[in-house]
């Protein structure tokens, strides 16, 4: 194992400091500078707010590249007071490797950024959001962030599918959720559909850019079949296959809708 896949596996707890003694606060360093497309400082800043209001023991991320987000929720989740069992954070992504930079493996940030979390950290980078639905424990996820394919319908198939793994009336946060206006040049829609179309409850992070964003799922997830039908028809930007989809229940009608599309070969 090199050293820097040494760096990315989970870290080990360091033992607790004796009681009454307190540990200094945690510190985030700069992202590399090899990094690229990564959450900029403003977003991160909401990334940190969401997780200090949500308190999450368990939390996702579907989307890690660098890894500079993975170590944003890491300190945030590390400034949080302790609990028994720890709190963790599973980040996923389809590529060992950077997709904007080979010679870097995925999540690699985080050994420079933040190289000690005390937050357990599992990094899977062969996985993708159906997968990780299908293998998780289902309810066991108190908040996900999702910067992962931002072509439609991709946004709306992560969340579908995360919607297994989270608690009832959990928040997703999304990046990218104004991507074609703050980059003309990158006009993808499907994170901006997403949250602009969302009928709950909604908040959108601060600074001019307003690109990233957090949703509140309902309690009942049937709630949010004829939202997600409608968004489902809309012009694909990169069609999924089959294998990539098995939404969970009770999101059936808009599998079927997926199926007959994917069929078609649109
Ligand atoms: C914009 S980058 C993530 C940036 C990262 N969140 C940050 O702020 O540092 C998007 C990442 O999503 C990954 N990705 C694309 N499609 C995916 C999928 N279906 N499931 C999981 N990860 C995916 C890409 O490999 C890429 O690394």
């Amino acid at each position: 194992m090199t050293a820097t896949e040494s760096a990315l596996q989970p870290q080990p707890v360091p033992p607790r400091a004796p009681t009454g003694a307190s540990l200094p606060p945690p510190t985030l360093g700069p992202a590399p500078d090899w990094v690229r497309g990564a959450t900029p400082i403003g977003d991160a800043g909401f990334l940190i707010e969401m997780v200090t209001k949500h308190a999450p023991a368990t939390m996702v991320e579907i989307g890690v590249a660098s890894g500079v987000s993975s170590a944003v929720l890491l300190y945030a989740l590390d400034r949080l007071p302790d609990i028994p069992g720890g709190r963790r954070l599973y980040s996923c992504d389809i590529h060992p490797a950077c997709y904007f930079d080979a010679t870097h493996a995925t999540g690699e940030a985080v050994a420079s950024m933040y190289p000690r979390p005390r937050t357990e950290w599992i990094l899977d980078t062969n996985i993708d959001t159906r997968r990780l639905s299908q293998t998780m424990a289902p309810s066991s996820v108190e908040l996900a962030f999702i910067d992962a394919n931002h072509y439609h319908p991709w946004p709306l198939l992560d969340l579908l599918h995360t919607t297994v793994l989270l608690r009832p009336g959990a928040w997703v946060i999304l990046h990218d959720t104004n991507l074609p206006i703050v980059s003309p040049e990158c006009s993808v829609w499907g994170a901006k559909w997403l949250f602009d179309e969302w009928p709950f409850e909604k908040i959108a992070g601060a600074g001019a850019a307003r690109n990233i964003g957090a949703v509140k799922l309902p309690a009942d997830l049937r709630r949010l079949i004829p939202f997600a039908a409608s968004l489902i028809e809309r012009q694909w930007e990169f069609a999924p296959t089959l294998w990539h989809v098995a939404l969970p229940t009770p999101f059936e009608p808009v599998q079927d809708l997926v199926r007959a599309r994917i069929e078609l070969g649109e």
